[in-house]
């Protein structure tokens, strides 16, 4: 039986990827941060099967020891401060966590692999946040980096300390440039959750309004369960390398919010719809669409579930949510 080792378990794609390969055969293995970790009840109940260590990517020591405890064949780095705006005002910590965790990681698995680093087979959880100002559309590998956000400019370090790792030891690490997914599982802090939460809200009668920042910003919106499988893929194959993941159709956030409310057949979206310079950023990124013919290619993947599927499955998991008091 394949073992691995997910840091992020308790995040929306954590959760995803442990399911799909415990589905897949694998022991299953996540680290956990935090003396009392709220969410850890939820993996436990979720996915019994999973075996959790404690360890935090800023404690190297912590990964060391994680990774003596389960001698996984396959690490999935997933782990990070993942909420963009929040990287502003956290940028040190953002920094340690996205950007210097990863060395960490990597450091660690490169240790605990020994004299053949390549046993141990490495994903990084890189971003289309990386792209930034856009200097090529649609962006993919080769398209010039030029992050916008402190996060951004974490995740362009652990991507090519990721690569440098590859380069300098053999180690077969991989890193997904993943384009924004979503699920019902998505933190709430995020647009498109935010948004489908209201609008079950307001449909249900139980809210007026939800206020939003920028509307015009667009993203290439795909969903977390199809996205967790590109992971994986790349840890299947001979030689290690780097694949944007992405649908290929980009959206505004103000078409989200649209196709949310239409879903839920109320007419004149704008009437439930707020603007509040709090959700403005100091530097924007103003469109992200991804050329995944790489990851088509060479993995075999492609997405499954397109958007107006995306809008309607977390629309309809929050009503039912919300109808049964969860
Ligand atoms: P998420 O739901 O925010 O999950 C982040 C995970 O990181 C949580 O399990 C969190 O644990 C963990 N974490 C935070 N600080 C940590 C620390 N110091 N040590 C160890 N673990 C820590 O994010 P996601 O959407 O699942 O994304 C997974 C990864 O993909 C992230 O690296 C994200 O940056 C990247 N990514 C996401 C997308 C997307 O659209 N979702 C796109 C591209 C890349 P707690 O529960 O304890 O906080
Ligand atoms: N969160 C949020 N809240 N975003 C808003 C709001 C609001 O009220 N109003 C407008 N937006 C806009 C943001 O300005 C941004 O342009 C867009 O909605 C998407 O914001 P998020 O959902 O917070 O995601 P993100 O694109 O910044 O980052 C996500 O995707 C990255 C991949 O491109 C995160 O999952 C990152 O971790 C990930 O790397």
């Amino acid at each position: 039986m394949p073992r691995a080792l997910i840091t992020g378990i308790t995040g929306q794609d954590g959760l995803y990827l442990a399911e799909f390969l415990l589905g897949q055969g694998y022991d299953v293995h996540g680290l956990l941060r935090g003396q009392n970790n709220p969410k850890r009840d939820l993996v436990e109940e979720l996915l019994p099967e999973v075996t959790l260590h404690n360890g935090d990517l800023t404690d190297m020591s912590s990964l060391i020891r994680a990774l003596r405890e389960c001698d996984p064949a396959e690490v999935y780095n997933l782990g990070a401060v993942s909420f963009v705006a929040y990287s502003w005002e956290n940028a040190a910590l953002t920094t340690d966590v996205t950007g210097k965790g990863v060395l960490n990681m990597l450091e660690a698995v490169r240790l605990h692999a020994g004299d053949d680093p390549s046993s141990v087979r490495f994903y990084q959880a890189s971003s289309s946040e990386m792209f930034g100002k856009v200097q090529e559309v649609p962006q993919r590998e080769t398209t010039l980096l030029w992050p916008r956000s402190p996060y951004g400019v974490a995740k362009v370090f652990g991507h090519y300390m990721t690569i440098n790792y590859r380069e300098s030891y053999g180690m077969h690490a991989s890193s997904g440039i993943l384009f924004n997914h979503e699920s019902p599982r998505r933190g709430q802090e995020f647009v498109t959750r935010k948004i489908s939460q209201a609008v079950a809200r307001i449909h249900l009668g139980l809210q007026d309004h939800v206020t939003l920042g920028n509307l015009d910003a667009e993203r290439d919106w795909g969903f977390a369960g199809d996205y967790v499988e590109a992971m994986w893929l790349m840890l299947q194959q001979d030689v290690a390398d780097d694949y944007v993941v992405a649908t290929g159709e980009t959206h505004s956030v103000r078409e989200f919010v649209q196709a949310a409310f239409a879903h839920v057949g109320i007419d004149g979206w704008e009437r439930h719809v707020r603007y509040d310079e709090r959700f403005m950023r100091p530097a924007e990124v103003d469109q992200l669409v991804g050329d995944a013919s790489k990851a088509h290619r060479q993995l075999g993947w492609k997405p499954k579930v397109g958007f107006a599927e995306l809008v309607a499955m977390m629309v309809d998991t929050d009503i039912d949510a919300f109808r049964t008091g969860w």
